[in-house]
């Protein structure tokens, strides 16, 4: 949600900031602009859309410092005005923000008692001229920041830098919104950013910083915790990803190239430690209450999970949303157990549940893909789902890496983990094939009859009926199809309603409940459905079959497969983004 970028360093600001941005561009895109310092003052661009019009920055002068911004609107609409960077009224000081400040009304009402002016509706313009009503009053640059956090309210990261005061410095703060620096090859070559992809290109070496760390990027780095206001030692940490696995490669769409990742990544869920598996398990085993919290995606892996862990290790958990969760906390006990999923571990209302949890004094575990994320460093202990970073906005091996891990959970509570890990081995192979040229090609066909398609329903039972839900979520947000997903049992209850001649309907089966969700699929034919079929049997009512084998517990591995390539060839006959669907933003740092 918003992507930041800060450089300092040899090489030129502007194209390196440019790339940088551009693999941030995941966080947002409906603007974005760069400010570089230059001997004249602050030079900078701003546009609407996304990032692509190279030449609007040949304009820009060399310089050796900048700040960057991919901007995901929050306060005030898409307009070049409220892109970022913003300014102070005496043009010295260029601020990037992501995140909201929750007092701005009030601080805008303040600085424009004290003459301030406002050239956008965005809550970043009070951040530069707050900087500069306490400069005017004599303190410098890194002081006038501090003093101007006192007055913001909310969540947010900042980086800023001042076209007079030492020319090549960078303030960067964190608090409550991701920020990481980037170490850079060169000598005195920084990097900042909201997330590690923007600079995997240029450094793997990395220093997160914590909350309410304010750092001075000049020759050298220096960080203080304002809360605990003294200078602090952050550890250098590597990052394991590689810089190709965050490129498109020979594919036209992240999307598509990280769908195709997804047998590779069953095996790297496969290598996680056991030992790490066997000590969370036990912390499940022991816990009063298992309790999942996600959003988004990670929602349906959660609820997937909670199907799975009845049947393999007949274990009782819950799943909340988690911004719902809050409402549940006096449920909770020292006992408690909440376990967080999170692909980027930067979900603001995911950080929010786990946060809730620990002051009620519960334990705390997180599932992420990301190393050093707010949500791994706040919990008390975390498994790291191993896909490397995924840039489309929509998850997808994500989404499959946390099912596995799952998987390998529940088969441990039972006490068979050779057995899950014989399971998801075994799936390797076949996921290759769902995920083949062959299957696409399929895959295709069935999207071509219903590219024109207005409205979708899908149903599953068991552990299909998450997989019906992911399986909507993916096409509604990459077509714009209002796809809807329901309990096949819940269908009699009002759904069917919807139901006229025509109306496409996907029904997920399985052996294990096949003869009642051929019974909702009968229901929806005789009512003139469209009916296609995924699971290991056709039948007579499906007009499309979709074969994909029968695997218990691993259906919803296999099965989300082909809905991921259907919502994909479905955007591209449809015209739309597959990686950057409108309003969407992968990375949700807001409430
Ligand atoms: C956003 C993304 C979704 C994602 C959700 C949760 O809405 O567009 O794809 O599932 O956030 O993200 P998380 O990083 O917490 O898994």
């Amino acid at each position: 949600m918003c992507g930041i970028i800060g450089y300092i360093g040899p090489k030129n600001a502007t194209e390196t900031m440019l790339s940088c941005l551009q693999s941030l561009e995941y966080r947002g895109y409906d603007s974005w602009g760069l400010a570089v310092n230059t001997e004249n003052g602050i030079a900078f661009v701003k546009e609407v859309g996304k990032i692509g019009a190279v030449s609007s920055v040949s304009a820009l002068p060399k310089s050796s410092v900048g700040i960057g911004h991919t901007r995901w609107a929050t306060h005030g609409r898409v307009t070049r005005a409220n892109a970022h960077p913003h300014f102070s009224n005496n043009k010295k000081i260029a601020v990037v923000h992501n995140g909201i400040i929750e007092n701005f009304q009030a601080q805008k009402k303040f600085l424009t008692q004290q003459g301030f002016k406002f050239y956008s509706d965005t809550d970043t313009e009070i951040i530069p001229n707050t900087i500069e009503y306490h400069m005017r009053r004599g303190y410098d640059f890194v002081e006038a920041a501090k003093r101007s956090l006192n007055h913001l309210e909310g969540q947010y990261a900042i980086v800023a830098l001042h076209a007079d005061e030492d020319q090549d410095q960078l303030i960067a703060i964190r608090k409550e919104a991701p920020l990481v620096i980037g170490m850079g090859k060169e000598e005195n070559e920084f990097f900042v950013a909201s997330d590690v992809p923007a600079f995997l290109d240029h450094t793997k070496k990395v220093i997160f910083l914590e909350e309410q760390d304010l750092a001075i990027i000049n020759r050298k780095l220096t960080i203080f915790n304002l809360s605990k206001n003294i200078e602090v030692h952050r550890k250098i940490e590597n990052i394991g990803w590689d810089p190709v696995q965050a490129k498109k490669g020979n594919f036209d769409h992240f999307f598509m190239k990280e769908v195709a990742e997804q047998a590779e990544i069953i095996e790297r869920v496969v290598n996680i430690d056991k030992v790490l598996i066997k000590e969370i398990a036990d912390e499940m085993r022991k816990a009063q209450g298992v309790i999942f919290v996600a959003c988004g995606s990670a929602a349906h892996a959660c609820l997937s999970g909670v199907y799975t862990l009845a049947s393999v290790a007949k274990m009782h958990a819950n799943f909340y949303f988690a911004h719902e969760f809050k409402n549940f906390k006096k449920f909770l006990t020292p006992e408690s157990l909440v376990i967080a999923i999170s692909q980027s571990g930067e979900t603001a209302d995911t950080l929010d549940a786990i946060r809730v949890a620990k002051s009620c004094g519960a334990k705390t575990i997180s599932i992420t893909n990301t190393f050093g994320s707010s949500l791994s460093r706040e919990s008390h202990r975390t498994i790291i789902e191993r896909a490397g970073p995924e840039i489309c906005v929509l998850s997808t091996k994500t989404y499959t890496a946390q099912l596995a891990v799952l998987t390998l959970l529940a088969y441990e509570l039972a006490g068979k983990m050779d057995e899950g890990v014989a399971k998801l081995k075994e799936l390797i192979r076949y996921i290759y094939y769902l995920t083949s040229e062959e299957v696409r090609k399929f895959i295709k066909k069935i999207a071509e009859n219903l590219r024109y398609t207005e409205h979708l329903y899908l149903i599953g039972r068991d552990l299909q009926y998450p997989t019906a839900l992911e399986a909507a979520l993916k096409i509604k947000e990459v077509t714009y199809i209002h796809a809807e997903a329901f309990a096949g049992g819940e269908l009699k209850h009002g759904v069917i309603a919807l139901i006229v001649h025509g109306t496409p309907c996907i029904v997920f089966t399985s052996e294990k409940n096949e003869r009642e969700i051929i019974s909702n699929a009968m229901e929806l034919k005789a009512r003139g459905a469209y009916i296609i079929g995924v699971g290991p049997n056709n039948n007579e009512a499906f007009d499309v079959w979709i074969k994909v084998r029968e695997d218990e517990e691993a259906n919803s591995i296999c099965q989300i497969i082909p809905m991921q390539l259907l919502a994909y060839q479905l955007a591209i006959l449809r015209g739309c983004d597959p990686d950057k669907p409108r309003n969407l933003a992968k990375s949700v740092t807001v409430k």
